[in-house]
């Protein structure tokens, strides 16, 4: 089926659902929605609650609403856990409220195991659906109103991207854009390549499309995202490379700001570090996962790079963009890592000089490879690791955050902060800077002095509007 035909049977059913909801009662439902998860989550959640919305559904902020939504994360153990927990308190909300409609969707939905206990132990959740059939949402919960069955519907794959269904977005000026799903590179401790599938890339004129609609609309700054957005454009039918669709997004006039994750070091190509380099209007910010320091560790994680040449490709990207900011992801207690192989990680985190670091505990995903490794750390010496880790993190992410002291830089101004006549906005390396300024500059650019820096922000004031 094509896309757009499967986008307007979508579209029919919202109306449907409208109807029905305008039948039933007299009041306008409330939905509430929760995300759990990545930025790609929070794209596709800004779109349930677009199509909720022109169903008639109005957004409130607590969990005693007509219908409650949860887009689900299973990355690590510990979001599971969460999704339980609230589960068993919205079950006390429904034994008041019956007709509570209760959806459960994304990552997490993937797992057999998951869906059986929700089959089993959770009978009143109304609708679950998986990461490959997020499009049918309207139809499924068209279903869903007119039935108290519970509904579950989960695909193993699928190879179609559905364009054009119905979005919103938290910031006017800025958001998100989804360049590819699923990953294809199995690091052996993560779940992601079996819920969200193999990769797939939206075609280039889709995505410059959007981003056109985009900055009609407002938006002067895109998020490129994709889990591994350097391999993006190798699957289509007339493959495209990443840096090439940047240049494309660089083309489209207005747009001033283009930022991208993740990139997955093993594919950071020479041609993606040189357009960064030329480009006028790509961040100086590149979020590159390390993972760990180990080139053992990271053999066994089948990363495909070792300690050397992540650090080859650290100075080779400052060489080429002496201000970038890089940022990563760690993690500690991979099976069998010994005392060793951690310091290996310290060390390239003292050498990497990183702006910010996302540190995890290992967590063991059930059908992965690394969950069957019998060397699995005891937790008292990954929880020595990680708080060693952590300490080193922010040490070194003050030291290296504090290198724009006393400069000027350019600022999007995103929030006004609880203490009115004070302004948030970002530095084009991510990093945060509040100042003195009123609330109708949200959404403009603004030249601030970074006058004093308090580890991972700044205080400053405003120099040129
Ligand atoms: N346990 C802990 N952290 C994980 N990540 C991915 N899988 C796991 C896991 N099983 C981390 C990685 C990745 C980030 C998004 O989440 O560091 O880069
Ligand atoms: Fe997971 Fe590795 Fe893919 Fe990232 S690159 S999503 S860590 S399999």
């Amino acid at each position: 089926m094509s896309q757009n035909k499967e986008t307007e049977i979508q579209l029919q059913y919202i109306e449907k659902c409208k109807e029905l909801l305008a039948k039933s009662s007299t009041k306008r439902p409330t939905f509430h929605i929760q995300n759990e998860g990545c930025q790609m989550n929070s794209i596709q959640t800004e779109s349930i609650a677009a199509i909720m919305e022109k169903m008639g559904y109005e957004m409130v902020d607590t969990e005693d609403a007509d219908a409650v939504v949860f887009n689900t994360c299973t990355v690590r153990e510990n979001a599971n856990q969460k999704i339980y927990g609230h589960l068993g308190h919205l079950k006390s909300i429904k034994r008041e409220h019956p007709d509570m409609k209760i959806v459960l969707f994304g990552c997490m939905m993937q797992e057999h195991h998951v869906v059986e206990k929700i089959r089993k132990d959770y009978k009143y959740v109304n609708l679950v659906f998986g990461t490959h059939n997020i499009h049918k949402f309207p139809e499924l919960f068209y279903r869903t109103l007119q039935t108290d069955d519970q509904i579950i519907d989960i695909w193993k794959e699928s190879d179609e991207i559905v364009e054009g269904m119905p979005t919103s977005r938290k910031y006017s000026f800025k958001t998100g854009v989804s360049v590819m799903f699923g990953c294809n590179n199995f690091c052996s401790y993560c779940i992601v390549p079996y819920v969200r599938g193999r990769e797939k890339s939206r075609e280039p004129q889709a995505i410059i499309r959007e981003i056109e609609e985009l900055v009609a609309d407002g938006v002067t700054e895109i998020m490129l995202l994709g889990q591994n957005v350097n391999s993006y454009g190798k699957t289509l039918e007339t493959p495209v490379t990443f840096a090439e669709l940047l240049k494309e997004v660089e083309k489209i006039e207005g747009l001033k700001r283009i930022r991208f994750m993740t990139s997955h070091p093993k594919d950071l190509s020479d041609e993606l570090i040189q357009t960064m380099a030329e480009s006028r209007k790509i961040c100086h910010h590149l979020h590159l996962p390390l993972q760990s320091g180990s080139s053992r560790v990271l053999k066994e994680m089948n990363r495909r790079y070792d300690k050397e040449k992540y650090l080859e490709l650290v100075n080779k990207i400052r060489k080429a963009i002496p201000d970038i900011s890089l940022t990563t992801d760690i993690m500690v207690g991979f099976p069998g890592e010994t005392e060793e192989d951690f310091q290996e990680t310290l060390d390239v985190v003292r050498k990497a000089n990183y702006d910010t670091a996302f540190t995890f505990i290992y967590s063991k995903r059930s059908g992965t490879p690394a969950a069957g490794m019998e060397n699995q750390v005891p937790e008292d010496a990954v929880k020595d690791r990680f708080s060693r880790l952590l300490t080193l993190v922010q040490e070194k992410g003050r030291e290296n955050s504090s290198r724009f002291q006393g400069s000027v830089q350019e600022i999007l101004v995103e929030d006004e902060n609880r203490e009115k006549g004070t302004l948030t906005g970002r530095t084009q390396h991510n990093l945060l800077v509040h100042f003195p300024g009123e609330k109708d500059l949200i959404g403009k650019y603004v030249k601030v002095s970074l006058d004093t820096c308090k580890g991972f922000y700044y205080f400053g004031h405003i120099v040129e509007e």
